[in-house]
């Protein structure tokens, strides 16, 4: 298994898992499968020093990507914050990958600059909630009833969590947060 920056040729088959996410109905808020040109643009505003995007491969082949994206894009004021998402080939799901490819990411975001990370998710989508959990995450924001898909509606979550530079978590200044800081819960070490 290796975790690589998405070149452009990788976009068909990230769209492809994104589309997987989209018909499953539980984990995104885009209810029509989307194609190339819909994601172009997204693509060309990510970069591997500041908001990449991520690919997993298992024997050759892309299993998963994940990305870090700009929240509120082009507002100075929140240029230490950023958005994770993350998605799987359905055919992979249950066997641990997700959770290494979240690890990885959330280990790169002190070389990006990122202080605070967040995931936004839907209500419904209790297997991403549980792992985002587990990776240090808490629930810092719920909109209740926004979404609706295909006529069923639920609320939109915001996790958020902290990432401290090690010179911050060595003078404790944020004792509050020390547990999310640490992953305490998480059994991946090295975050
Ligand atoms: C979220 C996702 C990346 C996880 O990848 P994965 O490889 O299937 O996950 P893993 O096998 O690494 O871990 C699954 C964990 O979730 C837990 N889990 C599975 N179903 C669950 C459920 N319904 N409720 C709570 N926890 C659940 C498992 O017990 C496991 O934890 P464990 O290792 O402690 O047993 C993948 O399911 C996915 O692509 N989902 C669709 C896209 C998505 O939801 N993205 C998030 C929006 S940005």
């Amino acid at each position: 298994m290796k975790i690589r920056f998405a070149k452009y040729k990788d976009l068909k088959k990230i769209i492809g898992i994104y589309n997987q996410a989209i018909i499953a109905g539980n984990a995104t808020g885009d209810t029509k499968e989307i194609n190339i040109k819909d994601r172009k643009d997204w693509f060309n505003e990510h970069n591997s020093d500041k908001y990449p995007i991520y690919v997993m491969e298992f024997n050759d082949t892309m299993i998963g990507w994940g990305s870090i994206s700009p929240y509120r894009k082009g507002r100075e004021g929140f240029k230490e914050t950023a958005e994770i998402s993350y998605y799987l080939d359905y055919n992979y799901h249950g066997q641990g990958y997700g959770k290494k490819l979240i690890e990885y990411m959330i280990a790169d975001c002190k070389r990006l600059g990122i202080k605070n990370l967040l995931a936004m998710l839907l209500e419904i989508n209790k297997k991403s909630c549980s792992i985002l959990e587990e990776f240090g995450f808490s629930k810092w924001g719920f909109m209740p009833d926004v979404v609706n898909i295909k006529g069923k509606r639920c609320g939109h979550l915001i996790y958020g969590r902290k990432i401290y530079s090690d010179d911050e978590k060595n003078a404790s200044i944020h004792p509050n947060n020390r547990a999310s800081a640490d992953g305490a819960k998480s059994t991946h070490k090295g975050l």
